[in-house]
């Protein structure tokens, strides 16, 4: 049972940069006139989140119909958002929710010590082999949705549906207030895109990245997938993903007690270069257990000064991102979006994996059902 009366209702303030549980009845009136409820908790927390907000209201001449929140010139290539965005997807009541889903700050995160790396014990160890296994399982659900004509939109919530039938958080939703349970990165977007109203075409790729928090424990992989048979046939895009593919298992078979967190970027920087490729510098792979993101630092690129060795019983992920043109990356105005400043194709592959005593386990590895996987070079 719970309250419904308009007066006690308690829900989350709309400002971007708030998301603080709040009982006012501030609503924006230009949401209200479309039919949806965006309560504020102050009119000048309205004021100060108006930029960002005003961005989910469609167009005046644009009613019910798609329309692109942002100027010709902040776009590198040919991909543009697609809004507005869908409203913020409810989570079921008996989902336990990490620190942040509630006003977008990760304080356990923040509070981690920048240096120690969590050695998981025996029931650590459980709880991420359990929530990465039904991340897999997430992502193949949405894997298997992606084909020409889906929107991005479509793929949110695909996963969000499979989380709550699972019991599990979607750990990006609300985390530093992203919007969406899922990144979806089309075709020039490194990492971290939203989903939206764009139908994939014929000829796209895509990179799903799934986290997940389930039993106290997060988990984080993403895969690059073909959409439609024409981007199997193109040269370039196959050997890109082809090649981001190789170079995340490459590093993932040094794995053991003793190696050093700075030597992966050798080798995936070594296998980048030989097929004609540049490596991502601004996004790292990172530990991962309790907290969403936490120590190790863990770059992809060659000769980089990460501190420390992998010991048995940390978890970490590799997600190396790679591009067929310039390492350079820039941000769309949604603060979110990572393209690459030329405009050309960019792939990723991550695995979450738990060092053991003497190697390694991938505890996202992928299951004989599993869509995608890799196809010949053309
Ligand atoms: N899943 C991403 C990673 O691999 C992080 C996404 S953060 C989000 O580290 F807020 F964009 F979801
Ligand atoms: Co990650």
């Amino acid at each position: 049972m719970s309250a419904t009366d308009d007066e006690t209702r308690i829900t989350q303030c709309c400002g971007s940069d708030c998301g603080k549980d709040t009982n006012t009845r501030l609503k924006c009136p230009t949401c209200l006139k479309n039919g949806v409820e965006s309560v504020f908790c102050s009119q000048a927390c309205f004021k100060r989140n108006w930029k960002t907000h005003k961005a989910v209201h469609p167009k005046a001449d644009t009613e019910g119909k798609t329309y692109d929140p942002f100027p010709a010139g902040v776009y590198t290539g040919t991909l543009h958002a697609c809004y507005p965005l869908a409203p913020r997807r409810a989570v079921d009541p008996d989902v336990v929710l990490p620190d942040y889903a509630r006003d977008g700050m990760p304080r356990s995160e923040q509070g981690a010590r920048a240096t120690t790396i969590e050695i998981l014990d025996k029931d650590g160890i459980e709880g991420m082999r359990k929530v990465c296994r039904i991340g897999r399982e997430v992502l193949d659900a949405a894997a298997a949705a992606v084909k020409p004509g889906v929107t991005t939109d479509e793929i949110d919530a695909v996963v969000h549906a499979e989380c709550m039938k699972h019991k599990a958080y979607p750990s990006p939703l609300n985390y530093y207030h992203f919007p969406r349970s899922v990144c979806t990165s089309v075709n020039e977007v490194i990492c971290h895109g939203i989903p939206d109203q764009r139908p994939l075409e014929d000829g796209d790729i895509v990179n799903l990245d799934i986290s997940i928090y389930l039993g106290g424990y997060h988990a984080d992989l993403n895969e690059t997938y073909y959409v439609g048979d024409k981007a199997k046939n193109d040269p370039d895009t196959v050997r890109l993903v082809e090649t981001t593919r190789e170079a995340l298992d490459m590093s993932i078979k040094t794995v053991k007690p003793g190696v050093l967190f700075r030597s992966f970027g050798d080798i995936i920087e070594k296998h980048a270069k030989a097929n004609k490729l540049s490596v991502v510098r601004t996004y790292s792979g990172h530990g991962v257990n309790s907290l969403f993101h936490c120590p190790p630092n863990i770059p992809h690129y060659a000769r980089n000064k990460a501190i420390g060795m992998a010991k048995a019983g940390m978890c970490f992920t590799i997600e190396p991102m790679l591009n067929l043109g310039s390492y350079r990356d820039s941000m769309w105005p949604d603060n979110w979006t990572a393209v690459t400043v030329d405009g050309k194709r960019s792939a990723q592959f991550e695995h979450t994996l738990l060092v053991t005593e003497d190697g390694v386990e991938v505890l996202t590895a992928r299951l004989p059902t599993s869509p995608g996987g890799p196809v010949p070079r053309v």
